[in-house]
């Protein structure tokens, strides 16, 4: 054994990787440096995979590894590289879930290499038996978000009715009982086998009821599980790569979801146990399809023109830009920073209104703005612009939908009843761009629209702020 190999020199090899994942992280919280940390937390896995083939015991299965990352990289990069904005969620979904389904692999194959884990130290079978667990729960649960946020499953609840909960009970006490009788020394491999189906359908189980509005903080949870089964899976492998990085990903993505649960008012065992079929807290669970309030497509509402909302805006003293989902798939973010000049060229003062779960990510309509190069100080958070719309002439509400609707204060029976919104009604006039009546996301009408004080202006936003700026250069 060279010193390449030496324990000592691959641990610091690890340090030196932790230290650029940790460093990545602290540029993610911008979006000016959001990119740069994406890179420096790359060199720094870079590093930990060399560091890792150093391993003395990796020579033998070498080949193997590389075959499985240059398919991993022929899939990988040019998915990463095609995928929409607008799809990220769905593609986060999909490589947490990978990362799941690799850990509860892992752990399989080390119950075959070790016949059982009767000849282990106790810590190695519990710690690889709640790496299963997890990594099989996170690997199904993400693959349903995936479908749902993909539209290739219904984003409505789907639940068995009154078999929900006694199947969910029944299959988390089967992989229980399961990883109890592995632990204390049984070897078969059917009793492996059984603990992670038992999982999985506890993963398929408790996500397929999550819809609508609760989505993201289901991402967010599983992705915290999915770390937390690779720190596991670490700790049973000795490697400390993994029970950092693992770690980290937990500790990161638990803090996520939890900022994510008070942003919507959401609670997360609320949400969890909804899906287990145990319902929810008033805040409700889960969105579902056509709700509304009752006959909103044939109820009247107000439409105005581009041109109409070009002179509104241009006699206005405070105008708030209100970004959300519909902005993103339009791309209108540029036209937008375009119509934003020309009316500060007016003496106008304009607002973003940022909603925490806006669009399909955390940070989204941060990222997009950023992306047009608007002020860092014009984007204003919930809290804060909750407090202007009073003052505010003219909310222009671009592709937000959800984020909006008075429903979540006024009807307990929504399905984002507690959600906290944007306050767009407390403003003198609305004016709302979007192509149709169409519900948002969470599949309910928005009376916002049925507001006397709301004009629509109907067509595909980038093209609707596109003529609104041509009419405003010539006022
Ligand atoms: P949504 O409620 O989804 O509404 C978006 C609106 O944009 C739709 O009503 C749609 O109406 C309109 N739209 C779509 N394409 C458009 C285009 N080209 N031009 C103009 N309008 C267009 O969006 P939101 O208000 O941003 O709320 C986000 C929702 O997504 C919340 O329910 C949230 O819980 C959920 N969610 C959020 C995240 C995160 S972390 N941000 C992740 C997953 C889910 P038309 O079809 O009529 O145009």
């Amino acid at each position: 054994m060279s010193w390449i190999n030496d324990p000592v020199f691959i641990n610091s090899l690890y340090i030196i990787s932790f230290a650029f994942f940790i460093y990545g992280l602290m540029n993610l919280t911008g979006p000016r440096t959001a990119v740069r940390g994406n890179w420096i937390a790359a060199v720094g896995m870079a590093i930990a995979v060399i560091a890792t083939f150093l391993i003395d015991e990796m020579g033998h299965n070498w080949w193997l590894i590389i075959a499985g990352i240059v398919v991993g990289t022929i899939i990988g990069v040019p998915s990463a590289q095609k995928v929409k904005m607008t799809a990220m969620p769905q593609m986060v979904a999909l490589f947490n879930g990978v990362g799941g389904g690799a850990v509860a692999l892992i752990a399989w194959a080390e119950f075959r290499d070790t016949a059982g884990y009767a000849h282990e130290p106790r810590y190695v079978a519990i710690a690889s038996l709640f790496a299963a667990i997890i990594g099989s729960i996170s690997f199904w649960g993400s693959n349903i978000a995936f479908g749902k946020l993909q539209e290739i499953l219904p984003s409505k609840p789907i639940t068995l009715g009154k078999l929900q909960q006694p199947t969910n009970l029944l299959m988390a006490a089967a992989a229980v009982v399961l990883a109890v009788v592995i632990a204390v020394g049984g070897d078969s491999e059917l009793l492996m086998i059984g603990l992670l189906v038992a999982a999985a359908v506890v993963g398929l189980m408790v996500v397929l009821p999550i819809g609508g509005a609760d989505m993201p903080v289901v991402i967010s949870m599983l992705n915290a599980m999915t770390g937390l089964s690779a720190a596991a899976m670490g700790l049973a492998l000795d490697n400390t790569a993994l029970i950092v990085a693992g770690m980290i990903v937990g500790a990161s993505g638990s803090i996520l979801t939890n900022l994510m649960a008070k942003a919507m008012n959401r609670s997360i065992p609320a949400i969890v146990a909804g899906g287990f079929g145990g319902g929810g807290t008033g805040g409700g669970t889960g969105g579902g399809t056509g709700g509304g309030t009752g006959g909103g497509e044939d109820r009247p509402v107000q439409s105005t023109s581009a041109a109409d909302t070009a002179i509104q805006m241009a006699y206005a003293s405070n105008v708030v830009v209100v970004p959300g989902y519909g902005m993103a798939v339009a791309q209108a973010q540029h036209v937008v920073k375009e119509m934003a000049e020309l009316l500060e060229q007016k003496g106008i003062n304009v607002a973003y209104a940022i909603h925490p779960v806006a669009g399909r990510m955390p940070g989204h309509m941060n990222v997009l703005l950023a992306e047009a190069d608007v002020p860092y100080e014009q984007l204003k958070e919930m809290d804060e612009i909750n407090s202007h719309f009073g003052q505010t002439d003219v909310s222009l509400v671009i592709g937000a939908n959800d984020v909006t609707n008075p429903a979540a204060e006024t009807n307990p029976d929504s399905p984002l009843y507690g959600m906290p919104i944007l306050k767009v009604n407390q403003s003198r006039s609305v004016i709302v761009l979007k192509r149709s009546m169409s519900p948002g996301f969470a599949g309910i009408e928005n009376e916002l629209y049925h507001d006397p004080k709301t004009n629509m202006l109907f067509g595909d936003a980038k093209s609707s702020v596109g003529e609104i700026v041509e009419e405003l250069k010539n006022l």
